[in-house]
């Protein structure tokens, strides 16, 4: 097992990540409280909730779960009332446990419920996809969408303990896994040259889910993202930088509707698309966009936009974007392979030619 330890001026927590975590009661013990409620969904209950709920049941006097519809399309303040319901149905306390076991999905609402209810409650994160174990399970970025705008209502809400039981893998789909990838790409981009290095070294073995480098892929990752929160937890300014492709991926996730476009693959084509970008800007060398489409187009991940996307849709979609600052749509670029800056400046035809090239 390997160990980080998030750090913020007023909380703290360990990230733990190896093989079959989720049966290991000491490392979540001294989290637990007497209420605790485990928030999973309709597709992850049958293979992962009894194993979880019988670690549990001697240590957690009133343990209760709620089972939400699987789906992007379900992260909705409707459905995230079934959470709230189920606690107070059983008159859950100020001093219950909230566990996600799930993807970012299940990560973001119960994150969100224990940002909110009955003003704050504890929770811990058990990453079952490898998105949300190399992103949305570490940081506290907690939420749900609007039919306007995806995560356009949220709160930070750091969790007490992220468990990451790599073993979890093994059940997730071939694309949900690609999609998940797509994150672990990014890390190399906006922080890490060496880092992008070894995942081109090693993404034949990646793809087939090696154990060892999966997981050494997964704790570099969660390292790099720790060290922004670290610096920035409310997303003042540097923090920004974890969105690299994902102004470009939220419009087509919007464009879409959500769930069509899984956010891992629209986060996928954003990255390529802020890329290129970068390399018409002169900052990055062309030959970076065809090693990332390289490692993208082996993984099975999308490298064009939807069809009938076009560039009035992107610049209607993206002006929603949370970057927008003053009406000014500011995007995070690479200045160098593992240096990202967020920036407004750019001449917009710089931008146009970008959205007209990967338009399918
Ligand atoms: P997801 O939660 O929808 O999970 C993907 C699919 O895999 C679902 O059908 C799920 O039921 C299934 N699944 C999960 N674990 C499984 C397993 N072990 N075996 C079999 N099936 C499994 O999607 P995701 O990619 O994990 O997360 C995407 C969400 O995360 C988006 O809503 C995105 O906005 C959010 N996100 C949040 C942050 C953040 O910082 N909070 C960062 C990145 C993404
Ligand atoms: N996924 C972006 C962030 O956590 O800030």
């Amino acid at each position: 097992m390997k160990t980080l330890n998030l750090r913020l001026p007023t909380h703290e927590y360990d990230i733990h990540i190896g093989r079959d975590l989720l049966h290991q009661l000491e490392l979540i013990r001294p989290h637990l409280t007497s209420e605790v409620m485990i928030v999973t969904n309709d597709t992850i209950a049958p293979i992962y909730l009894s194993a979880v709920q019988s670690v549990l049941a001697d240590s957690v006097p009133r343990l209760h779960s709620v089972v939400l519809p699987d789906g992007e399309m379900h992260k909705t303040l409707d459905v995230l009332n079934q959470i709230y319901t189920a606690l107070l149905e059983h008159n859950f306390s100020r001093r219950c446990t909230l566990i996600a076991l799930g993807g970012g999905v299940i990560g973001d609402m119960t994150g969100y419920a224990a940002a909110s209810y009955q003003r704050g409650v504890k929770f811990i994160q058990m990453p079952t996809t490898l998105l949300s174990q190399v992103d949305s399970s570490v940081g506290g970025k907690t939420g749900v969408n609007h039919a306007l705008g995806k995560n356009m209502i949220g709160a930070f809400k750091q969790p007490e303990l992220v468990l990451i039981d790599t073993k979890t893998l093994n059940t997730l789909p071939d694309r949900e896994f690609a999609a998940g990838l797509a994150e672990v790409l990014k890390y190399g981009l906006i922080a890490d040259a060496d880092f992008f290095a070894w995942l081109e070294q090693h993404w034949t073995d990646l793809l087939e889910r090696d154990e060892t480098l999966l997981t050494e892929a997964i704790y570099r990752s969660c390292a790099l993202k720790a060290a922004v929160v670290i610096e920035d937890e409310t997303e003042q300014g540097r923090r920004a930088i974890l969105n690299l492709g994902h102004t470009f991926g939220h419009a087509i996730e919007t464009f879409t509707g959500y769930g069509q476009w899984l956010h891992g693959e629209a986060v996928a084509t954003g990255l390529l698309m802020a890329t290129y970008m970068s390399a018409l800007l002169g900052d990055v060398p062309h030959t970076l966009v065809e090693r990332l489409n390289t490692l993208l187009l082996q993984a099975g991940l999308p490298i064009q936009s939807p069809e009938g996307m076009t560039r009035d849709d992107y610049i209607a979609l993206m002006a929603r974007d949370k970057k927008v600052d003053a009406g000014q749509l500011r995007l995070v670029l690479l200045k160098d392979l593992g240096h990202a800056i967020v920036t407004g400046e750019f001449p917009v035809e710089t931008l146009y030619q970008t959205i007209d090239h990967y338009q399918s």
